[in-house]
């Protein structure tokens, strides 16, 4: 499973690429307001701490405007993934940038048959939000079961990217289910090394060691 963060946050991004588990970086045009930067130089701070697929985020919702910033954005390196949202206009936009050999991110997923439709369009992952259907007593889940299903029942080659992820167990049963990839945010990446039994198995070691006056080498 690959990892990636969900942040647009520089100091967030370069810790956990420290961690040597990052295998890219998501962003969305939330994340990149909540930074209050440039959203140009943000990006190359990013990719310059990150060699693995960046997502940036489009805000034109007709296809010829998507086709243009994404065009603008994957001109920027090589690593950029074009986030575009599953809208049929933002679908038809993805369809020209995979012929066009630019990689997609299609965002928003809420449904099964939206992820259907977008690999059909030939995007590179779909993003279905775990959380936010949590949030309206949806099995967030359930969906990217289906999800892995129906992909793998027609081979189609976008990955599964899971994304709106609250809490450490939502990395494991998507993971479990065999999403392609999961996106965390930072709070998570760090929820996830901790377990009480670690944390009193160390001191414990370490006491006993102290006390028989060992040397280590
Ligand atoms: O970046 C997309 C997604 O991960 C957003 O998550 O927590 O705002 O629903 P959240």
């Amino acid at each position: 499973m690959k990892f990636f963060i969900d942040s647009a946050n520089i100091d967030e991004i370069r810790e956990a690429a420290s961690l040597g588990i990052l295998d890219g970086v998501t962003t969305n045009p939330s994340l990149v307001a909540k930074e209050g930067k440039n959203f140009r130089q943000l990006l190359d701070q990013i990719l310059e701490i990150v060699d693995g697929p960046v997502s940036a985020e489009v805000v034109s919702t007709d296809a010829d405007g998507i086709k243009k910033e994404a065009r603008e954005l994957a001109a920027i390196h090589e690593n950029i993934v074009v986030k575009v949202p599953l809208i049929r206009e933002g679908l038809k936009a993805v369809r020209t940038l995979t012929d066009e050999g630019i990689r997609t991110n299609v965002t928003l997923c809420f449904s099964p048959t939206q992820a259907l439709l977008a690999a059909k369009a030939g995007a590179t992952y779909v993003s279905p939000f775990i959380g936010r259907l949590d949030d309206v007593s949806q099995d967030g889940m359930e969906l990217i079961e289906q999800i892995v299903t129906i992909y793998s029942n027609y081979d189609y080659r976008t990955e599964v990217l899971a994304a709106s992820i609250r809490h450490p167990l939502h990395v494991l049963q998507a993971a479990m289910i065999g999403a392609d990839v999961a996106t965390i945010p930072f709070k998570i990446i760090n929820q996830m090394f901790k377990h009480p039994l670690t944390e009193r198995g160390l001191e414990q070691f370490l006491d006993d060691w102290k006390n028989n006056e060992a040397k280590l080498v």
